[in-house]
C-alpha cells in the first residue's frame, strides 16, 4: 500500500428533508449567493425548499450555469459576488453548478486574470468564499471534493483545477431531489461514478485491501441499483444508495494507498469540449477501449475485477479479461450510454483534433504509468470507432 494523506472536511447532511438544515448551516441575516443551473430546481420543489430554509437571509440569485460550466458565464457571477457583499455561496444542482460555484468562490477573491486559476491548476488560489451545496444529481462527487472542471467555450478548453479552499463546507444530499432526473442523467451519473471508481482501481495491485474492497463494493452497488433507478421511478432506497455511492466514489477515500489512472477522463474531456458529448457519454466510449489497449499492464486488476465483482470464474485469463471488458460495455449500454464514437455520428476524422488538444493541454504522458501519449490516445479512440 502506498503512502497517503487523507483530508476531508466537508460535512454531509444525508436523507429526506435535510434541505431544512440550511437554517443551521447558514446564519440568519447572511447574504447568500444562490447559484443554480437551467431551472430544474424550479420544477421539482428544491428551489422552494431552499428559499424556505433561507427565509431569514438575503438571497441573491445567479441561475443559468450550463452543463460543463462555461468560464464566460461564471465570470458574470464573480462580478455579482464582488458587488453584492456576499457572505457565502450556496450551489444547488449537479456537478456543473457545484464546479462552477467553486470557480466563482475562488475567482471572486482573486486579483489577477481569473483564467490563471485554471492554468495553475488552482495553485494561485489563496482565498475563497465559503461554499455550501445542495446536490440534485449523484455523479461527480464534487459535493465532497476539491476539484472543479470549467470549460472556456470560446477556445474549446475543458480543464480542471483543485484547491482545498474550495472544498464545500457542507453538502446536503436528499435522494428525493433525484426523482425528477431524466433517464439520460441517471445513466450519466451511474456511468460517471463507475468510471471514477475504476480510475482509482483498474491500475496494478499494491495490496491496498481497504481501497480495493471498498471500490468493489461500490461497483456492485452501481451494477445492482443503476438499472433499478431507470425502471423504478421513485424508489427511495435505490436513489439513496446511488447517491451515497457516487459521493464515496470521488471524495478522496478510494485513492488512499493506490495508484490512479485518470487517462479516460483526460481523453473524455477533450471529446466533450470538441464535440459536445455529455461527460459520461465520453467515458463509456473511452474506458473499455483503453482497457483493451492496456490489458497487459492492467491484467492483474482486470482479473481481480472479473472474479470478485463480475463473478467470472471460467476460462483462461485472457478469456476472463475479454469477458470482463465486454460485460462492462454491456452495462454501459444497458444504462443507455453507447460505447462507440459512431453512436454519436463521429468517425475516425474526429480523432486527430483530440490528439492535438491533448498536446496543447500538455497531457503528454497520462495513465498510472505515465505512458499514454496523445498518439496512444488516438489509437485508443480508433478501437472505439
Ligand atoms: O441545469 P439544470 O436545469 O439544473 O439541469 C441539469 C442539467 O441539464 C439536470 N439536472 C440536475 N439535477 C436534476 C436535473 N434535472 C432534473 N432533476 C434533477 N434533480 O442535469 C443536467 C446535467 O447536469 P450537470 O450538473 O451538468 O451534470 P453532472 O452532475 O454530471 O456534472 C457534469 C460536470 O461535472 C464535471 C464534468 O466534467 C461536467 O462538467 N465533473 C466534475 C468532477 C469533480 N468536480 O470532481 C469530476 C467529474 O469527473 C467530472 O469531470
Ligand atoms: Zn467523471
Amino acid at each position: 500500500m502506498n503512502n497517503f494523506t487523507y483530508f476531508n472536511p466537508t460535512k454531509a447532511h444525508f436523507g429526506k428533508g435535510q434541505i431544512a438544515t440550511l437554517k443551521e448551516e447558514i446564519a440568519a441575516n447572511s447574504r447568500v449567493l444562490l447559484t443554480y443551473g437551467g431551472g430544474s430546481i424550479k420544477h421539482n420543489g428544491v428551489y422552494d425548499q431552499v428559499i424556505d430554509a433561507l427565509s431569514e437571509c438575503t438571497v441573491v440569485e445567479f441561475g443559468g450555469i450550463e452543463p460543463n460550466p462555461h468560464y464566460e458565464t461564471l465570470i458574470k457571477a464573480v462580478e455579482i459576488a464582488k458587488q453584492q457583499d456576499i457572505d457565502v455561496i450556496l450551489a444547488v444542482g449537479g456537478g456543473s453548478v457545484i464546479d462552477g460555484s467553486k470557480f466563482i468562490a475562488a475567482a471572486a477573491c482573486y486579483e489577477g486574470d481569473y483564467w490563471d486559476i485554471i492554468t495553475t491548476g488552482g495553485g494561485c488560489v489563496t482565498r475563497a468564499f465559503p461554499l455550501g451545496c445542495v446536490l440534485t444529481l449523484p455523479a461527480t462527487g464534487s459535493e465532497m471534493n476539491r476539484n472543479s472542471v470549467v470549460t472556456r467555450a470560446a477556445t474549446q478548453d475543458k480543464l480542471s483545477f483543485g484547491s482545498d479552499l474550495v472544498r464545500p463546507a457542507f453538502s446536503i444530499l436528499d435522494p428525493e431531489t433525484t426523482y425528477s432526473l431524466p433517464p439520460r442523467q441517471i445513466a450519466n451519473g451511474v456511468v460517471d461514478s463507475f468510471v471514477h471508481i475504476m480510475e482509482q482501481y483498474m491500475t496494478y495491485p499494491v495490496n491496498a485491501k481497504v481501497s480495493d474492497r471498498f471500490a468493489e463494493s461500490l461497483l456492485l452497488n452501481l451494477l445492482e441499483d443503476g438499472p433499478e433507478a431507470l425502471t423504478k421511478a421513485e424508489d427511495y432506497d435505490v436513489r439513496a444508495n446511488l447517491m451515497w455511492t457516487a459521493t464515496m466514489a470521488l471524495n478522496g477515500t478510494l485513492k488512499n494507498g493506490v495508484p490512479t489512472d485518470w487517462a479516460t477522463h483526460a481523453i473524455g474531456h477533450e471529446l466533450t469540449a470538441l464535440y459536445g458529448l455529455d461527460h459520461a457519454q465520453t467515458l463509456a466510449i473511452v474506458m473499455p477501449a483503453l482497457w483493451r489497449y492496456k490489458k497487459a499492464q492492467k491484467k492483474h486488476k482486470l482479473l481481480q475485477y472479473a472474479e470478485r465483482v463480475l463473478n467470472i470464474t471460467a476460462g483462461t485469463d485472457d478469456e476472463k479479461v475479454a469477458q470482463a471488458i465486454k460485460k462492462t460495455e454491456d452495462f454501459f449500454i444497458q444504462m443507455g450510454n453507447p460505447v462507440t464514437l459512431a453512436a454519436y455520428n463521429l468517425s475516425a476524422d474526429a480523432i486527430p483534433a483530440v490528439k492535438e488538444k491533448l498536446i496543447e493541454h500538455r497531457h503528454l504522458a497520462i495513465g498510472e504509468h505515465q505512458d499514454i501519449t496523445p498518439q496512444d490516445a488516438a489509437e485508443i479512440l480508433t478501437l472505439a470507432l
